[in-house]
């Protein structure tokens, strides 16, 4: 239980509810405790009717005894109805401030832990392993303090009658105990399979879903479907034997009910016989046997469920311990004013996971408001050097500064509030055009603003195109975007954060020609007082830039403007030899995929 007791200072924030619970626990199990004494009593009066004939006394006690056991039980009604409403709430509460530590954790982890994890397994963390936990904070301890307190109650009445037949009566309930603990044991393994089936199921289901447009084309529908069936086949049998578990378990429960309750008639009918004590006591002890099984019942099921929250509660306690690679510093650098300045100084990157060398050994320097075009082919590490400039991750040697500061010595929230970033997926939210636009904004943008922005990436039009412009929902549950509308969505989104730095990472790859030379040529002035990078493999910006950087394979291979590279006759200069040579009839619509034709696949 090591792991479940880290969970006690979320107990320890409600205390009300907690001792409050306990309260209500003991009164409830009072109040149906106590009637035991009235049926015996009930018994009582009876046995002496026998014996001189019925009175009215008799009818006035029954009558007492009656309404009491009634006003018990309404009671002992009350009592549970607001321990559940104090102990299982307090389990809400808990697992809402649990679910909330999560998903800050999530959020402050950084790019090197979700590259190492997949998005199931996350998600599991905070939804089934938290349910699990749940289920410990709150139905397996309100049982276990019912189950103290009503057993502990129970015995002291019953042993308060009788010793020797309170013991003989208690005899099989270790056994059903036992039996209890192996049934629950097997149920939990049956009803994990089941659940594990389920999820593999749904999984593959939507799988079908999004991929069907491949499944059709590929005329794979019947391999599909059997697939399917083999899988429901898999569940049938899985659900059948959580049936026939369960099937066993309420049979098993009865039968050792059954052999107390036999044992109560028995015995207490001898001692009955020979005058120890009056019939009555054989009722009561009945009686006690149905109180005590239920609460003996659930320490089976209660330690099971205590064990798989102990697991859960593991994993998510490991995951909060997870720290982030990249962390900002506690007092970190937060200038009043951005100049723009960017110095990288023998910057390499190794990514640990693959070893692949991304950058090697790195040097350049960025003047405030310079306008930089990165190109080279695909894997020259591009992505890779832009997105060490937002601390994606850190250089594995040298460093990168800002304004002559280490980036390391940034406060990292400030730093990334400063750098507006398209990454290269352009990646919108399943919301309205409007508000994917505003997202990363502090600041209240105003419906002009937001218009403007969509004009200088060339996306307006597309957007007044939408049944309900700027309102239209777009993404997962929405209007299905073409990359290229993605892409200027993001640049729009992007130049409304009006940050001093502006990061393009190849964010014009899936715009058509025309649309992409009218952004580009709008370029300088939507960057105008700040520093921008511009990642590209088509090359129409580069005419623009203060600075082309042409990478190859991590290194710097050539750097200068438009002018100096054409007259240096190096790759840069055949590069661009090969783009003008290229008939750019295809222009109108956005493309899809990126289809720049065979000769730029040579600088990709
Ligand atoms: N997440 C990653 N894990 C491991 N290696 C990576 C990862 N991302 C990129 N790389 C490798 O780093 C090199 C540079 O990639 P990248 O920076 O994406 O290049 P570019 O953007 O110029 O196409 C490539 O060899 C690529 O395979
Ligand atoms: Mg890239």
């Amino acid at each position: 239980m090591r792991h479940l007791l880290l969970l006690n200072s979320y107990f320890l924030r409600y205390p009300k509810h907690l001792i409050g619970g306990v309260i209500f626990v003991v009164a409830s199990v009072v109040f149906q405790t106590y009637p035991a004494i009235f049926i015996r009593e009930a018994f009582g009066s009876v046995e002496v009717a026998i014996e001189n004939g019925v009175t009215n006394e008799l009818n006035q006690n029954l009558l007492k005894y009656g309404l009491l056991i009634l006003l018990f039980s309404a009671l002992r009604g009350l009592f549970t109805f607001l321990m559940r409403q104090t102990l299982i709430v307090m389990s809400r509460h808990i697992e809402y401030d649990l679910k909330n530590d999560l998903y800050a954790q999530y959020q402050r982890l950084d790019a090197a832990f979700y590259r190492k994890n997949n998005t199931g397994d996350l998600m599991n963390r905070i939804s089934e392993d938290v349910s699990r936990v749940r289920m410990y904070l709150g139905p397996a301890v309100m049982y276990s303090i019912n189950t103290f307190f009503a057993t502990v109650l129970t015995l002291v009445f019953m042993f308060r009658v009788d010793v020797a037949l309170s013991f003989w009566v208690l005899a099989p309930m270790p056994l059903l105990v036992w039996a209890i603990y192996r049934v629950s044991d097997r149920i939990n393994k049956a009803s994990h399979a089941v659940q594990e089936q389920q999820s593999a199921m749904s999984t593959f289901a939507q799988e079908t879903f999004s991929g069907i447009r491949v499944l059709k084309a590929f005329a794979a529908e019947k391999a599909q479907s059997s697939r399917y069936k083999s899988a429901s086949e898999k569940s049938y049998q899985v659900n059948a034997e959580l049936f026939e578990i369960n099937a066993l378990f309420q049979p098993l429960m009865l039968l050792l009910v059954g052999l107390s309750t036999l044992l109560a008639v028995w015995i207490g009918g001898l001692g009955v016989v020979e005058g120890k004590w009056s019939s009555g006591v054989i009722a009561e002890f009945i009686y006690y046997v149905n109180l005590l099984t239920w609460p003996i019942a659930s320490i089976g099921w209660v330690m099971s469920l205590i064990q798989r929250a102990e697991a859960s509660m593991e994993r998510i306690h490991q995951f909060l311990q997870a720290e982030p690679v990249v962390n900002g510093p506690a007092n970190g650098y937060k200038p009043e004013h951005i100049r723009g300045e960017w110095t990288f100084e023998s910057v390499s990157f190794v990514y640990p996971d693959s070893g692949i060398e991304a950058l090697h050994d790195f040097n350049l320097r960025v003047e405030p408001g310079e306008l930089v075009v990165l190109t080279g082919k695909t894997g020259s590490g591009k992505s890779t050097l832009v997105q060490l400039m937002v601390r994606s991750m850190d250089p594995t040697s040298g460093r990168i500064l800002l304004d002559g500061v280490d980036l390391r010595e940034w406060d990292l929230e400030y730093l990334r509030k400063q750098v507006a970033f398209v990454p290269q997926d352009a990646f919108l939210f399943s919301d309205t055009v409007a508000e994917n636009l505003r997202f990363g904004n502090t600041s209240e943008l105003s419906d002009l603003e937001l218009v403007q922005a969509a004009q200088a990436a060339s996306v307006h039009d597309d957007v007044l195109g939408f049944e309900k412009g700027y309102e239209t929902v777009v993404g997962e549950r929405g209007v299905a975007l073409s990359g290229g509308q993605k892409q200027r969505l993001s640049i729009a989104r992007a130049f409304l954060k009006k940050a001093p730095v502006l990061v393009l990472d190849d964010s014009l790859s899936a715009v058509d020609p025309k649309t992409e030379s009218y952004i580009v040529e709008m370029l300088p002035k939507s960057v105008v007082g700040r520093t921008a990078f511009v990642v590209a493999q088509r090359l129409s910006v580069a005419p623009f830039a203060s600075k082309i950087v042409v990478l190859e394979e991590g290194k710097l291979i050539e750097i200068g403007n438009h002018k100096e590279l054409l007259e240096n006759q190096g790759f840069y200069a055949s590069l661009v030899e090969l783009q003008s040579r290229r008939t750019r009839a295809d222009a109108g619509e956005d493309h899809q995929t990126k289809n720049h034709g065979p000769f730029t696949e040579n600088l990709r």
